[in-house]
């Protein structure tokens, strides 16, 4: 699996971190910026690695902001993509599990470092259950069909 990965300045010194814990385990990903704590727009650090995931350059894609928020947000407008912004262990599983994630979006102003790395080991590791959770998910696909080029 390779991890595009991506923040903005708010989000910056989370993302090296996580860069870091990726490295350590072996794991590939491909860094979008930002590279400094210099502020920009989240939204075009969003773009790039989600453009990566559906390009299938990437497989999923971890995104930092100051809240998770805003990534998630730009994120979620790329058909595809299902980002979702979690800041315990339980939303990380549930993420995956129900929903299957694809986008992990973080706050890098809200969360300790404990946790964002809990967070995101739970998951990277964590499968997608399927079942009933592909029926509401194809219903997502359906509205994003509907409404392309709205
Ligand atoms: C940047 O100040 C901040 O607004 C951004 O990182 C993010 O939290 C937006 O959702």
């Amino acid at each position: 699996m390779k991890i595009a990965l991506a923040s903005d300045h708010a989000g910056f010194e989370m993302k090296e971190m996580v860069a870091r814990f990726l490295t350590g385990r072996g794991l590939a990903f491909e860094d979008f910026g930002s590279s400094s704590g210099e502020s920009v727009d989240y939204v075009d650090f969003a773009a790039a690695a989600c453009e990566a995931v559906l390009a299938g350059a990437c497989d999923r894609a971890i995104l930092v902001c100051g809240t998770g928020i805003g990534m998630a947000m730009a994120a979620n407008k790329f058909p595809g993509i299902r980002a979702t912004v979690c800041w315990n262990a339980v939303t990380a599983e549930v993420a995956r599990k129900h929903n299957n994630s694809n986008c992990l979006t973080l706050g890098g102003r809200v969360l300790n470092d404990q946790t964002a790395l809990e967070i995101v080991r739970i998951w990277l590791e964590t499968p997608f259950e399927g079942g009933r959770h592909e029926r509401r998910l194809a219903k997502i696909v359906e509205i994003e069909k509907k409404y392309r080029g709205f």
